[in-house]
């Protein structure tokens, strides 16, 4: 939720801030701005609006903009309306800032400065460190006034600071995500590292309590004692051309073409041929914990739960250990009871959302012992975990999630074959077919994306579905529900076909068609048929997806035959197809959809 970037060098900042800001737009799009030193003052420009609005404003009004050190931010609103106002950064003569996440204690701050006569006039948390910042500076060394003032607050935030009289850049992170890009005689921040990968691979992830001060050829950091501390610098080889569209209209759809390469990637290296899994290295967990294991706690939000969802039958299947799947915002106020041997998987393709690190950080006060899959490197629910298995999904940009979740799923599912096998079970064949699932879901893509945009045009202009399916499609069926919810409007319900019965066969009516998953294995497929001839009883209508055709489907989606365990990766393909076109028919904003972000540092 918001993006920062900032450079600090001998090159015009303008474009490396608009176009780090583009790379960010995905964590909030609502409105945008830039400060930059120009001629020994600060210039700021803001608008309501998207980086392209900023930009054309940039354009039309403020040519001069020359200066080489600045600041920059995208904004998801949470204190004040998503105005030109409201947008960062918010400055005063002397300072500029730029922040993400959510100061607690600003209203407490805020009558420290209205008793000296100092008030707000935005509606954000934000403009209160501004103005603490512009306070103390009447009496201290910008170094002194940062210092002061990020001792007092307290939340989440990653803050950016730019002072009119010296040529450092401030820094201060808790909880909210700031990576430094080191480049030659130039430095770069940014939320994260796909804003700076055109730039520089070599990274240094701030921790949280750091301070950093930060100059052209120099970076100095300081821990929350104020002790200099030396983080590391880290390679990291995300290609440039990943984070863009590559000549794809979108890149949800350029994501969900990459998705049998992201499963590729993820398991290439950690299974062969023969069946063999090298995962002890990542995983680092003692083996005879893993032996012992009793119970597995799971918890995600969104797509990432879905995730959890699947893997649960898996999980169990090839275990034998059983298996608790929790809603990260439900699970941090609840009252778990773990078992003796638990493992706590948290699961998250950004690393970043609040309620599973929350979630995360209840587990390990709770003595757990913890694994994440993350798909960010080194982002917080990645570094906080005992044990963390990188999906390798490469950069996901387009809000709603595609190949993460396959990758996600990727992760969960060899974890459980190695499980499995440390519990003496023979898991050879999966894990070979395993190895089959990337061509599989190649074709899949190829086979399907034509039939699916052609399905969809019939369909886009409906304003209620129901998405069916049993045992290991009933997940896949939710997943499926979310994605067209959240880029197409159009309400949308995930339920297991053998649930309807108990009330949602009330919607049916020939206005509210339903998807339904459903590949032909027993006793599954013949009792979603039934289902199907439920719903054709009342005129509704059906858009199936099978490897067996039924006649009573009014659409149908001839999927490839897979072994029932894998066939997950690949019926979610057609689904988010299916939700990307009807989309695309709407005219709807895929990439962006309306009041999401991709990440949620929220609670
Ligand atoms: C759906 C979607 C969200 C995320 C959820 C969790 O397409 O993107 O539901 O899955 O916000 O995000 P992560 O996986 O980053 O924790």
């Amino acid at each position: 939720m918001c993006g920062i970037v900032g450079y600090i060098g001998d090159k015009k900042a303008i474009n490396i801030l608009l176009n780090g800001l583009s790379a960010l737009e995905y964590r909030g799009y609502d409105s945008a701005g830039i400060s930059i030193i120009c001629n020994n003052a600060i210039e700021t420009v803001k608008t309501k609006g998207k980086i392209i609005d900023l930009a054309s404003l940039i354009i039309d009004k403020h040519t001069d903009l020359n200066g080489k050190t600045g600041i920059g931010h995208t904004r998801w609103a949470t204190h004040g309306a998503p105005n030109t106002i409201n947008a960062h950064p918010h400055f005063t003569k002397r300072v500029s800032v730029v922040h993400n996440g959510i100061i607690e204690n600003y209203r407490e701050l805020e009558e420290l400065l209205n008793k000296k006569g100092i008030t707000r006039k935005t509606g954000t948390d934000t403009e209160i460190i501004a103005l603490l910042l512009d306070y103390y500076l009447k009496n201290s060394t910008p170094k002194e006034a940062f210092i002061t003032t990020i001792k007092l607050l307290r939340g989440s935030f990653a803050i950016a600071a730019l002072f009119k009289d010296t040529n450092t850049l401030m820094l201060a992170k808790n909880e909210s995500p700031l990576v430094i890009g080191v480049g030659e005689n130039e430095n770069f921040i940014a939320s994260d590292i796909s804003a700076l990968i055109q730039y520089t691979q070599q990274f240094i992830f701030l921790e949280d309590g750091d301070l950093a001060f930060i100059e052209k050829g120099k970076v100095e950091i300081e821990d929350s004692s104020l002790n200099p501390v030396k983080r590391e610098i880290k390679t990291i080889h995300w290609s440039a051309e990943s984070a863009k569209k590559g000549g794809y209209k979108h890149f949800m759809l350029k994501e969900i073409a990459e998705e049998a390469q992201a499963v590729r990637n993820t398991i290439q290296s950690r299974i062969d041929e023969k069946g063999n899994i090298f995962l002890q290295e990542e995983i680092n967990l003692d083996e005879d914990l893993l032996k012992t294991l009793d119970s597995v706690t799971v918890v995600a939000c969104g797509t990432s739960y879905y995730a959890g969802l699947c893997a649960k039958q898996i999980l169990e299947k090839f275990t034998g250990v059983a298996v608790k799947v929790e809603i990260a915002s439900e699970f941090r106020y609840s009252y778990p009871v773990f078992s003796k041997n638990n493992l706590f998987i948290a699961i998250s393709q950004s690393g970043e959302t609040a309620d599973t690190k929350e979630s995360l950080r209840f587990a390990q006060n709770s003595g757990l012992t913890t694994l994440s899959i993350v798909n960010v490197k080194e982002s917080a629910i990645a570094r906080m975990a005992d044990s963390c298995i990188y999906t390798l999904a490469g950069p996901e940009i387009s809000v709603a999630s595609t190949k993460a979740f396959v990758s996600q799923l990727a992760v969960l599912y060899m974890l459980a074959f190695y499980i499995g096998k440390l519990k003496g079970k023979d898991v050879t064949k999966e894990t070979k077919t395993l190895l089959s699932v990337p061509n599989i879901m190649q074709t899949v893509f190829e086979k399907t994306d034509e039939l699916v945009k052609h399905i969809a045009k019939s369909y886009h202009s409906y304003k209620n579905f129901l998405y069916l399916g049993r045992g290991l499609m009933y997940p896949i069926a939710l997943e499926g529900a979310l994605k067209l919810k959240e880029i197409s409007y159009i309400h949308a319900e995930g339920y297991p076909a053998g649930e309807m019965k108990h009330g949602p066969i009330a919607l049916i009516e020939e206005n509210t068609p339903s998807v339904v998953i459903s590949p032909d294995f027993e006793p599954f497929y013949s009792k979603t048929m039934s289902n199907m001839e439920e719903i054709k009883a009342r005129n509704g209508r059906i858009v199936m997806l099978s490897d067996k055709k039924s006649d009573i489907a009014d659409s149908f989606i001839e999927l490839e035959k897979i072994d029932y365990n894998f066939t997950p990766f690949v019926y979610v393909i057609p689904l988010q197809l299916f939700a990307y076109y009807i989309a695309l028919y709407l005219g709807h904003d895929i990439d962006q959809p309306r009041n999401l972000a991709k990440s949620v540092t929220v609670e």
